[in-house]
């Protein structure tokens, strides 16, 4: 079975990006992210795509996109059905276990929303403006575990800790 996760840090007020940037410096969370994602395949937004600037490496980059034709680097495709399918077939040709990381942004975890099973989230400790949100969920179904916490220091802005949620 293929386990759809998403992967995501977010405010208390549910922000997750600014102008198509992340709203904070938290260096700490992007090692968590490479870590996580490192030798998977992993599913993005154009704009996220666009937003990091560059097909980050070691890793499947998938890009779901119906203006962009292709993309050096990365898999593009119109459809995300498409594309979960395409990442599944990766893991199973690699014998890697069959996880397929949804990065972002907004409009994707929106749209992969009823088939996430698993939820990596930063929550990082601040309100903050915004113009994108992670949808609001029941985690009802889901059991959770923390796996770090940070405080905040001279290079990563705010507090934030990271839980994983499994569905029941
Ligand atoms: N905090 C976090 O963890 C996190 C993670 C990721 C991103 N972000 C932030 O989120 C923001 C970007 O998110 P966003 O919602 O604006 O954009 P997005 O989800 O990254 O990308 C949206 C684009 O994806 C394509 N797309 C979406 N659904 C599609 C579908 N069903 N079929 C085909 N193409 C589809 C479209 O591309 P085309 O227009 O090319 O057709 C659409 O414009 C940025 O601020 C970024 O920094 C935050």
């Amino acid at each position: 079975m293929t386990v759809i996760s998403h992967l995501v840090a977010m405010a208390k007020n549910r922000v997750i990006g600014i102008n198509n940037d992340l709203p904070w410096s938290l260096p700490e969370d992007l090692k968590h992210f490479k870590k996580y994602t490192l030798d998977k395949p992993i599913v993005m937004g154009r704009k996220t795509f666009e937003s990091i600037g560059r097909p980050l490496p070691q890793r499947l980059n998938i890009v779901i996109s119906q203006s962009v034709p292709e993309i050096k680097g990365a898999h593009v495709f119109t459809n995300i059905d498409e594309a979960i399918q395409f990442a599944s077939n990766y893991n199973k040709n690699m014998n890697f276990k069959d996880e397929v990381i949804v990065i972002g942004g907004a409009q994707i975890f929106n749209e992969t929303i009823m088939q996430m099973e698993k939820l990596v989230l930063t929550k990082v400790d601040c309100e903050i403006d915004g113009d994108v949100y992670y949808p609001r969920i029941n985690l009802n179904d889901f059991s959770k575990r923390n796996i770090a916490y940070h405080s905040k220091n001279e290079e990563n802005q705010f507090d934030f800790s990271i839980d994983i949620y499994e569905k029941n």
